[in-house]
């Protein structure tokens, strides 16, 4: 919820208080200086002990509720028939309107069993936008991902309130030219997580259901950044202004034939699940479950997680819950325009994304713009972001890099976890780090996993030019900052 001051400034207003903190610390820059260089220049290999901020992901890192941690006291541990699960159940049918549900140990998860069930060497998935474990896992089992997202979606500047809509007429034509047989099913992610959390709206995903449903094309919603999506089409949609999320998130359950999700995010536990009203597509599924992740009442959760996530399904629902991060998401990159740093717009869920690549123009493509930010940015603040371009993107089959859409650092706003100083500190350290971009150079791998590459890849700083930085920073500042 925003809350309009009498000066007239809208600001982000925190619809809780704050009863359980976790201490923090601000490593000083030269010990940054040196949990960067041991991380090989990749903020997924720092320890949190070195990290004052972290914006790495609001993936099972969101403040639970008061709520959440008393249903996890009465957890019913039992291997199979657990009233957890069936809490679980009840919460998707009243919330997502869908019946049959399967539990997993995460969203990536979900999406290793809907490649093992549907997906054939050969197929093409038409998505709005990929995500990396989605990518990796329909390329393992022989798919190809087919990304129709419109013009809009890679301009980081744009007004456009949906930049997660699908193109309709890509969507035609990629079906005209692979035919119906060779598409399992129509993908849409509920806010496009890698550029930049940006929705799709309603008639955008009822567009698609109608071209796709009666080629007998099943569509499949991500639903892992559900409540905002939803938020963000009663707060940009024309006519779901006085519509609740609950009502929202119905309306667009009625268009998938199957919605999976990371429970991770919208609903602030560790997670995820299928779920689906379509009882052919659930039994194809099932058999599965038991195999990869667990029985059916637990598939690979913590009991305690499952009571938690009965309750965060319904508790994303709330306005005020749903709009926790965005609001803030929105005042931060309001914030950041304001001292010209260039941000995505518009603002979307998830985090502040920031434009690597108009940044620091003058490192190229291949030095990795949007890592080189990321661990600057680690340097001169103790803030971990992530980086969301081509070091997310695998090698080709020839070894080629593959340049990203965008190069993007990701500034997350997990939910209910930072206070305003912190926003405003983060503001002031990029702020100075754009002063200073010209002392930002690229970055070279000397360690490389063949798959997923970011999670675990080191890199070194070209010409040392870490070192460099965190001398300016320390002239400014002093050695404890
Ligand atoms: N789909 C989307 C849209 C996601 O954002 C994620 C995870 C997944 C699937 C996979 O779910 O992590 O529970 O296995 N996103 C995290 C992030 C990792 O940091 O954005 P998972």
């Amino acid at each position: 919820m925003s809350i309009r001051l009498s000066d007239g400034r809208e600001l982000p207003i925190e619809m809780h208080k704050i009863r359980i903190v976790q201490k923090v610390r601000l490593a000083p820059v030269r010990d940054r200086l040196r949990a960067i260089e041991a991380a090989g220049y990749n903020t997924f290999l720092l320890r949190t002990r070195d990290i004052f901020m972290d914006m790495l992901t609001d993936s099972g890192t969101n403040a639970m509720s008061d709520n959440q941690l008393a249903a996890m006291m009465v957890s019913d541990d039992a291997y199979a028939g657990s009233e957890s699960f069936y809490k679980l159940e009840d919460a998707v049918k009243d919330i997502f309107g869908l019946q049959y549900l399967l539990p997993v140990h995460q969203g990536r998860a979900a999406e290793h069993l809907l490649a093992k069930v549907f997906v054939k060497p050969g197929n093409v998935v038409p998505m709005n936008y990929h995500f990396t474990t989605t990518k990796a896992h329909f390329e393992l089992a022989g798919g190809t991902v087919l990304e129709l997202y419109t013009p809009e979606a890679l301009k980081t500047t744009s007004s456009c309130p949906f930049k997660g809509n699908m193109d309709l007429g890509r969507l035609e034509a990629a079906i005209r030219e692979h035919g119906v047989e060779k598409i399992p099913f129509v993908r849409m992610e509920a806010t496009t997580n890698l550029i930049g959390g940006q929705p799709f709206s309603m008639a955008n995903l009822r567009e698609v259901k109608k071209l796709i449903a009666p080629m007998g094309i099943p569509l499949v919603i991500d639903a892992s950044l559900i409540s905002e999506n939803a938020y963000f089409i009663h707060e940009r949609e024309e006519g779901y202004q006085n519509k609740s999320i609950t009502e929202i998130i119905r309306e667009m359950m009625a268009e998938a034939d199957i919605c999976y999700l990371s429970g991770r995010k919208s609903c602030s536990v560790r997670g995820g699940f299928i779920a689906t009203n379509n009882k052919a597509h659930f039994d194809a599924i099932s058999p599965w479950l038991p195999v990869y992740e667990g029985f059916y009442t637990y598939g690979g959760m913590s009991s305690k997680e499952i009571e938690a996530m009965a309750v965060g399904v319904r508790e994303m629902t709330d306005l005020e819950v749903a709009g926790s991060s965005a609001d803030m998401i929105k005042y931060f990159a309001g914030r950041l325009i304001e001292k010209n740093v260039p941000v995505v717009t518009p603002p979307g869920g998830l985090a502040a994304h920031l434009d690597a690549m108009k940044f620091i123009p003058h490192v190229p493509q291949l030095q990795y713009p949007a890592g080189a930010l990321a661990s600057a940015l680690y340097l001169v603040s103790g803030i971990r972001g992530m980086e969301r371009g081509t070091v997310s993107m695998d090698r080709d089959k020839d070894g080629n890099d593959v340049p990203s859409d965008i190069e993007l650092l990701r500034l997350a706003i997990p939910r209910r976890v930072f206070t305003m100083s912190h926003v405003e500190y983060a503001v002031d350290r990029v702020e100075w780090l754009l002063a200073h971009a010209n002392l930002i150079g690229g970055l070279k791998f000397y360690e490389e996993p063949p798959v997923l590459r970011f999670f675990a890849g080191k890199m070194e700083a070209l010409g040392g030019w870490g070192a460099k930085l965190a001398e300016a920073f320390e002239k400014d500042f002093g050695p404890s900052c």
